[in-house]
């Protein structure tokens, strides 16, 4: 009779967090289906440690193919693997429990319909991100077209797209003049009708974003494109100057210094090392 009773208060307690799940996710998608009147709050990481600092203090989490140049230091980010986003998806997402997840494919990952596809559900499975990114231009709305039709949520990277520079430096505002913005526009439409859950938009001018921005029904995210977007993004690293190199791009705020309190704290441990102060008796098993 218990053991009946434990079933079937364990069947309950499934069946209410099942409940409980598919709420939480309707509303996650109905984040990014209506336009809130706030704006949405967004940071890239690629950590453990730092989604469970993240996770539920900003709407959407992003493991973002920054990784290459931010984590792993190489000059652009087309030396990022599928393998490399697997593992630092893997590694984030399981931390997340209120914030919504998103994955980047990396570069040259998304070339044909079939291999974006099999590539997607590849990352969401591992994952299990709830949404993907994917850096576009015009030769590449089919491609989100395809990845709707098939039920993954897309998100749409456009403006600048990070993964068709070899070298950072040459990266140049986009927006700049009307022919710019009407392309952009005519782009960001487009993903819409392919079915697109959002458009981020990179380092593009504040009034091609307030251009678009109003023109969509599908929420838009910046990273250096103005105020006037329907989220903001930045690289977690970026937040607490924590760089890998010497450049910092114009929208970057650093909300902390951790490069100076990090140093700090080094030069104090080497000197205790050194004096012998470190580890003292409190920090050793007697
Ligand atoms: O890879 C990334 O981190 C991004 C940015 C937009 C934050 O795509």
């Amino acid at each position: 009779m218990e053991d009946i009773l434990q079933v079937k208060i364990s069947e309950l307690m499934g069946e209410l967090l099942g409940q409980f799940k598919i709420f939480i996710m309707v509303n996650k998608n109905k984040l990014l289906n209506e336009k809130k009147s706030f704006p949405l709050s967004c940071l890239a990481t690629y950590s453990a440690s730092i989604a469970k600092i993240l996770d539920g203090n900003v709407d959407i989490i992003l493991v973002g193919d920054s990784l290459g140049s931010t984590l792993y230091g190489f000059n652009n980010t087309q030396k990022v693997t599928m393998n490399m986003m697997k593992e630092h998806g893997q590694a984030v997402i399981k931390n997340i429990k209120k914030s919504i997840s998103v994955i980047d494919m990396p570069f040259k990952t998304y070339e044909t319909k079939y291999q974006s596809l099999k590539n997607a559900k590849i990352l969401l499975k591992y994952t299990k991100a709830e949404f993907i990114k994917l850096e576009i231009d015009i030769s590449k709305v089919d491609i989100i077209k395809h990845l709707s039709k098939n039920k993954i949520n897309v998100i749409a990277h456009i403006g600048v797209t990070p993964q068709s520079f070899s070298d950072f430096k040459k990266i140049k505002i986009l927006g700049k003049n009307n022919s710019e913005i009407q392309k952009l526009l005519i782009l960001a439409k487009k993903l819409e009708l392919s079915g697109a859950k959002a458009v981020l938009l990179e380092c593009v001018t504040a009034k091609s974003a307030k251009i678009i921005t109003s023109s969509l029904s599908i929420p838009t995210i910046g990273i250096g494109a103005s105020k006037y977007c329907d989220g903001q993004i930045l690289v977690f690293d970026d937040l607490i100057n924590l760089r890998s190199t010497k450049h910092k791009a114009r929208f970057v705020k650093n909300y902390l210094n951790f490069d100076k309190l990090s140093r700090a704290a080094v030069k104090k441990f080497a000197k205790d090392v050194k004096k012998n102060k470190y580890p003292s008796k409190k920090y050793s098993y007697q």
